[in-house]
């Protein structure tokens, strides 16, 4: 059983990650300050969990920025966690492009915050999540890790500044380890994952996606128009170089994505002194016209469309090369678009409002 922090852990991914790891018997501290989310996806969690798990997950309100609120945690996991799955932090395109120094601030300031209080208490394995929109627009599909890293936008800027972050971190040590082993120096064991595009819900509709305000991604767009809370959903471009036009992208179930997160956790602590970084995506792509249809089919309600104009900085393929995941983890998405859509209607349909829907 490992102890884990999990920062983010009310987030939708985060939420998902804790049952997960709950089910796999690790013992958990969520820290979030809910800016984006809700302390409700907790309790379900634990609602959800076995019987036995639930004395296991241990949540606390609190900001990565704050030192304290750190502190506080790493003495509510007994001092010592054994790692740290970091997702808090802000993940919309838009609003970085309008408030680029929140992104800074927390994305990155809050990340380099975590990284010391994790020096200072003696934990050096992280699992980070980054995103694939560090690739930018990408000039081969699939894309592999390889793939030059140049963001777009200022959220994408906070991701690679990251991920350069712990890169510095993990390859002072590795330098240091070959001249001296040193006790003072303990190796770092690093995951950096690039999502590629999160959708669905647990397969019991009690936790899923609760965005804030109107959705900018596809799916829970969607899903509110199939709802019949939007009257229609715009899609950005019917002229992409794509078969039907419409853009493509790698959806990946969030039950697959929460364990890949279980996977790296246990191949890190498991594992020697290593950076990974892995693209956790399905290697399958998916235009907006076939989910439009798999979301009608999955929910049995039309999904009214009409095209608009391409929406700036969009680009029109984006598909992981997975493989590396698969090798280094022994972990694939298995969950499929039907499933996907299955799951999201579900969640949406019991939960028009999201947590604030009653049920
Ligand atoms: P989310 O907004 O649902 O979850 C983020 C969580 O972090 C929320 O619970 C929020 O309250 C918390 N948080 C934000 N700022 C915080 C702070 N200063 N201190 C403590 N907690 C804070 O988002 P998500 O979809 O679950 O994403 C999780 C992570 O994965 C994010 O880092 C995001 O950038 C990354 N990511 C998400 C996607 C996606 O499409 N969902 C894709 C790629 C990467
Ligand atoms: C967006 C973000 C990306 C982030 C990802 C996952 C942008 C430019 N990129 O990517 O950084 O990592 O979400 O959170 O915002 N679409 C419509 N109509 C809509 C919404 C989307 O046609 O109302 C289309 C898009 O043009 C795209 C596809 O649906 O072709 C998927 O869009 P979306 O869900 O926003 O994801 P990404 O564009 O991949």
């Amino acid at each position: 059983m490992a102890n884990v922090l999990i920062t983010g852990g009310a987030g939708f991914i985060g939420s998902h990650t804790c049952l997960v790891l709950l089910e796999a018997g690790h013992q958990l501290v969520a820290l979030d300050n809910f800016a984006t989310s809700s302390p409700e996806s907790l309790r379900r969690v634990l609602a959800i969990a076995p019987p036995a798990a639930k004395a296991r997950l241990r949540v606390l309100e609190g900001d990565i920025r704050d030192p304290l609120a750190l502190d506080q945690a790493f003495s509510l996991g007994g001092g010592r966690f054994d790692a740290v799955i970091h997702f808090a932090g802000l993940k919309s395109v838009d609003q970085s492009v309008r408030e680029p120094l929140s992104y800074w601030d927390v994305n990155v300031a809050g990340s380099r915050n975590l990284l010391s209080a994790m020096i200072k208490h003696h934990c050096h394995t992280l699992v980070f999540s980054s995103s694939a929109t560090v690739y930018g627009h990408p000039h081969h599909i699939p894309i592999a890790e390889s793939a030059p890293v140049q963001p777009i936008n200022p959220y994408g800027h906070t991701k690679a500044a990251v991920e350069q972050m712990l890169a510095d971190l993990a390859s002072t040590v590795i330098e240091n380890q070959a001249v001296a082993p040193s006790a003072e120096r303990p190796p770092w064991r690093i995951a950096r994952l690039r999502y590629f595009n999160p959708v669905g819900a647990h397969p019991s509709g009690r936790i899923g996606e609760d965005p804030l305000g109107p959705p900018s991604n596809l799916f829970p767009f969607v899903s509110q128009v199939a709802l019949g809370q939007r009257p229609a959903l715009r899609i950005f471009g019917a002229d992409w170089p794509t078969p039907d036009g419409t853009g493509i992208r790698d959806y990946i179930h969030v039950m697959d994505l929460a364990e890949g997160h279980l996977a790296a956790l246990e191949a890190l602590w498991n594992g020697p002194a290593q950076m990974l970084t892995l693209n956790l995506g399905r290697g399958r792509g998916y235009s907006v016209l076939e989910v439009v249809k798999a979301f009608e089919q999955a929910s049995g309600r039309s999904v009214p469309f009409q095209f608009v104009a391409r929406r700036p900085g969009d680009a029109p393929w984006s598909v992981a090369d997975p493989s590396e995941a698969g090798r280094q983890l022994g972990w694939w998405a298995r969950r499929d678009l039907e499933e996907m859509c299955r799951d999201g209607w579900a969640w949406q349909r019991s939960h028009p409002q999201g947590y604030r829907s009653v049920g």
